[in-house]
């Protein structure tokens, strides 16, 4: 006999003669001559009652069944008699899957963030982490849904790598070099040549300049995969690896990038609420009061644009005193981006043209020289959420902005080829899967978004 999944009984329209279900006991409750069990198998928020009664085959094999064990019950669901549920199992046999002893450390009661983090492998179990991890599943097939449905190809770019697409240095360096004696050249520099792929390689920090080629190729393509960072930040908001979705788009610039940007975070929010309304209740319920209509207010309004000087000009006019100060030419800091979403716009923003000396190489540089066009999506309650730009696509250009952030010209000239045969105008932008997660549940840290999360000083 197969196993129905809790999920379907819970909304079944008829009751059913004979079913199998398998599951976790959430709670025992004893009574005489029968007991309750609350099953979870996972396929949902909603646990299913089941009646064991004395008289059932099997019965004495749960003597030992309590919170955390495993079982497996065949039934009948029927209308429930009971508050809160509309169906319920009345077990015809039971068996014994699994027993949890009195040291499961999901006892029914409240337990903080911490410790459950401490706990990874368990806290899937708990109904708060389940929520998560389904709705995280739904956000993915969103995001995939969203691309594939607009034409984009799915190009998954290399892990390992040899480039620094980002320039910020903050790599993981990936060697089977010996750590204890590695071999070093004449001037005492480490000798790559005879590492693994015969020079030094990383792991990725973003598909972005792969993902061009293929734009360049295939007119629309995305990414979405894992991505490494070695920076130092210890926040709420900052993974070492974390998933990011890289669209990049042919014949497109800046504007057309805010647009698709835009009306991409808009769809996979609206998509998450069609489709996962049990799951998201619990976040509006217990975990964040203003999320309901957070979201509601990201599907059906547009998102501000302001331009980054505007934005220095807006922050400097509050005359308020900021941690790091505002001035013309220094990077926005995330006091500063939650300022113009949460206080100031009251809704999503999306700022471009930053200053040119602050950003990346290979960001096209505006008419006025000074700033290039590039642009981020700032939310609510997390801040950066997206960062894209459009590509420098004049060759002299971008070989002169290569010079000056000292970038090889032998090691990036396959970049520098995609504009030299037939380049074209393009742009793309980077989302953080686990920052959208974030702010689609209103969980707080990202540690709690992320299945098995690595960060400085955790792995
Ligand atoms: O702004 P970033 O660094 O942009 C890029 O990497 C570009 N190559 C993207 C592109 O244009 N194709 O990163 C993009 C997004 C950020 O907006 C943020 O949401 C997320 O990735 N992100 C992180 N998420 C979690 N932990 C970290 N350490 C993150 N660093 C960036
Ligand atoms: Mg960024």
């Amino acid at each position: 006999m197969k196993r129905t999944e809790i999920a379907e009984l819970i909304n079944s329209d008829c009751e059913r003669d004979r079913v199998l279900i398998q599951g976790w006991v959430r709670t025992r409750r004893d009574s005489k001559g029968f007991f309750f069990l609350e099953l979870n198998d996972g396929s949902s928020l909603k646990n299913l009652q089941v009646v064991v009664n004395s008289d059932v085959p099997g019965f004495e094999s749960l003597d030992a069944i309590s919170t955390g064990g495993s079982v497996s019950v065949v039934g009948k669901l029927v209308p429930s008699e009971g508050k809160g549920q509309t169906w319920e199992v009345q077990a015809a046999e039971v068996t014994l899957i699994g027993v949890a002893d009195e040291n499961f450390p999901l006892q029914k009661k409240r337990h903080s963030m911490e410790f459950l983090r401490e706990i990874a492998h368990l806290r899937p179990r708990t109904n708060l982490f389940g929520a998560v991890f389904r709705v995280r599943s739904r956000l993915s097939f969103a995001i995939h849904r969203f691309f594939q449905e607009h034409g984009f190809f799915y190009v998954n770019t290399p892990i390992i790598t040899s480039s620094d697409c980002e320039g910020a240095g903050d790599l993981f360096k990936v060697t089977t070099l010996d750590m204890d004696a590695p071999p070093r050249s004449e001037d005492g520099f480490l000798d790559f040549s005879s590492d693994f792929f015969s020079q030094q390689t990383y792991l990725t920090v973003s598909g972005q300049l792969e993902g061009e080629a293929f734009a360049t190729s295939l007119g629309k393509i995305y990414t979405f995969g894992p991505t490494f960072r070695a920076e130092d930040s210890n926040t709420s908001r900052h993974a070492s690896e974390f998933w990011m979705v890289e669209p990049e788009i042919a014949f497109c610039d800046l504007q057309q990038d805010m647009d698709w940007a835009e009306d991409f975070v808009k769809w996979v929010v609206k998509e998450i609420l069609d489709t996962c309304e049990d799951d998201l209740e619990l976040f509006f319920n217990f975990v964040d009061k203003g999320l309901k209509e957070r979201l509601q207010f990201v599907v059906e309004r547009p998102f501000h644009r302001v331009s980054y000087t505007e934005a220095v000009e807006l922050l400097l006019a509050t005359g308020k005193k900021w941690e790091y100060p505002v001035e013309w030419g220094a990077n926005l800091q995330s006091e500063h981006e939650r300022y113009l979403t949460e206080e100031h716009f009251k809704s999503p923003v999306t700022v471009y043209d930053y200053p040119k000396d602050i950003k990346p190489f290979y960001m096209r540089v505006n008419d006025d020289g000074k700033t290039v066009a590039a642009m981020d999506v700032l939310v609510p309650g997390i801040g950066e959420i997206v960062g894209g730009s459009q590509r420098e696509e004049r060759l002299d250009i971008l070989l002169e902005n290569m010079k000056k952030h000292g970038i090889s010209e032998i090691d990036y000239g396959w970049y520098a080829d995609l504009r030299r045969y037939g380049s074209v105008p393009h742009s793309g932008f980077g989302l953080g899967f686990e920052r959208l997660l974030m702010f689609v549940t209103g969980m707080a840290n990202i540690r709690d978004v992320i299945p098995f999360a690595r960060t400085p000083g955790n792995a």
